[in-house]
């Protein structure tokens, strides 16, 4: 059987490339390699008018990319899938922006991708969807015939009923779950959430599992996205002993001082601001501290045409800037904020020198930075990992130490207790930490989720006119 993945962004790697470690676009792509199989999304690119998919040939595997007419890519990607689904999902009503175009948009780019995608598609293709972007990607094959089994992947969280319910059209978009074989979550808090919102909305029944809504039948399931454990904890180790990584730039600017990381893209979702001010309610609590550590927040850049993502860029700035001039020394700065991307050999490096990782999102559905800074440590002297309670990775992680991103005091004194801890209490959590990331990497993954969707059963194709 083929398998056929769809998403978003798709990036046609070069001849020549070897797979970069981790990251879940190598994962996917080693599946496709393994079997044999296609790979469908947006270029990224933008052009004036839409075209047939441009499909470029890569070993067994075959990308078929389109653009977006720059029209689509505002109503369907920044303003259906970010300005409403994406803060809707991360609980943040408050931020949701609904507007009947951008929704006509986002409807009417899952009706070209479905179109585009049949003709490429053969009769016993298992078919993989990613992301909120195409949620209702599966219904617009099932109206065209298609009885494939057909899976979806949700990266993001999902909100209970009467967080989602505040759509407008809410239902049907819930509704469009239905025509899925098999839903994927990250969390058994999202499964629940889901589930609710097909039995409120849409009138569902749940059996175990399973969802049947009218004639059909989802199975919806959690599957905590992984990691490259190993190819990521080699690069950490590589990065101790090469002489040209970041790391002992780092070295030299730090001295003997601490260090304290948070990577993330420069996103409201992840807490970056509530961290800087967390960090610095930690050094007024601990003057002891000032001068002593250090907190590098790498921020990429990312959707900055949508106005909140430009807003939290001001923000961020004005922040660290108040609180560097405020709390900082003529020799010290407490807070370095890089809004740049950095390679994964960097990253590493970076993971690997910080003795603690802080993660705090505000609401995430995974955090794959959690997992990696975890893999990044040295095991006879590993670091301490402070996660999010509403990150999905606690509630696999649970020997970080946990904290309510909204609590500015509980954060600062996580901080404080982090870099404290002694080296055998840090050992013992360690460990049990890496021994669940490594045992659910994202090799398991992807082999759990592709087995669960290729032993669906067979469908009877819908035809649905119109
Ligand atoms: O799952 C969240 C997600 O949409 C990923 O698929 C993507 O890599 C990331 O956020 C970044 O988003 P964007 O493609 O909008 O830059």
């Amino acid at each position: 059987m083929r398998l056929v993945i769809v998403s978003n962004r798709v990036t046609i790697p070069e001849r020549t490339e070897k797979a970069a470690a981790g990251g879940l676009a190598v994962a996917l792509r080693e599946a496709l390699e393994k079997q044999g199989g296609l790979w469908f999304g947006w270029s990224g690119n933008v052009r004036e008018a839409t075209s047939a998919p441009n499909v470029v040939e890569r070993g067994n595997v075959t990308y078929a990319v389109t653009d977006l007419t720059e029209a689509e890519r505002q109503s369907y990607y920044l303003g259906f899938s970010n300005r409403a689904l994406w803060p809707l999902m991360h609980y943040r009503l408050g931020l949701t922006e609904f507007s009947r175009t951008d929704y006509a948009g986002y409807l009417a780019v899952n009706r070209r991708f479905a179109k585009a995608l049949i003709g490429l598609l053969r009769p016993d293709d298992i078919i993989w969807i990613h992301d909120y972007h195409l949620i209702p990607l599966a219904a617009e094959l099932r109206r065209r015939g298609v009885g494939n089994r057909i899976g979806y992947f949700h990266h993001i969280p999902w909100p209970p009923a009467e967080v989602f319910g505040a759509l407008p059209f809410a239902s049907t978009l819930a509704s469009t779950v239905a025509a899925y074989d098999l839903v994927g979550l990250q969390t058994q808090t999202d499964v629940a959430n889901l589930m609710g919102c097909l039995v409120a909305m849409c009138g569902a029944s749940i059996n175990g599992s399973r969802l049947r809504v009218g004639r059909r039948q989802t199975q919806v399931q959690a599957f905590p996205i992984g990691i490259d454990v190993e190819a990521f904890r080699k690069l950490a180790a590589a990065s101790v002993r090469s002489a040209t990584t970041p790391l002992k730039a780092t070295r030299q600017s730090l001295g003997e001082r601490k260090l304290v990381v948070g990577v993330d893209r420069l996103d409201y979702s992840k807490g970056i601001v509530q961290r800087l001010e967390a960090f610095g309610q930690f050094l007024r609590s601990h003057p002891d501290q000032r001068g002593r550590v250090g907190l590098l927040q790498i921020a990429p850049p990312s959707r900055s045409d949508v106005p909140e993502y430009a807003e939290l860029d001001r923000q961020s700035d004005e922040v660290a800037g108040r609180l560097n001039a405020a709390l900082g020394e003529f020799d010290w700065t407490p807070i370095r904020v890089v809004k740049k991307a950095y390679s994964r050999n960097a990253l590493a490096g970076f993971y690997r020198r910080a003795q603690v990782g802080l993660v705090t999102p505000m609401r995430d559905g995974m955090n794959l930075v959690a997992k990696e800074y975890v893999a990044a440590q040295d095991p006879a002297d590993p670091g301490v990992l402070v996660l999010s309670r509403f990150a999905g990775a606690a509630h696999q992680m649970g020997e970080a130490l946990i904290v309510n991103p909204f609590d500015t005091h509980e954060v600062a004194e996580a901080i404080r207790t982090a870099l404290a801890m002694p080296k055998s209490e840090r050992v013992r959590r360690f460990e049990k930490l890496y021994d669940t990331i490594a045992a659910t990497d994202i090799g398991w993954w992807t082999r759990s989720y592709l087995a669960v969707l290729s032993g669906a059963a067979p469908l009877e194709p819908e035809i649905v006119p119109g």
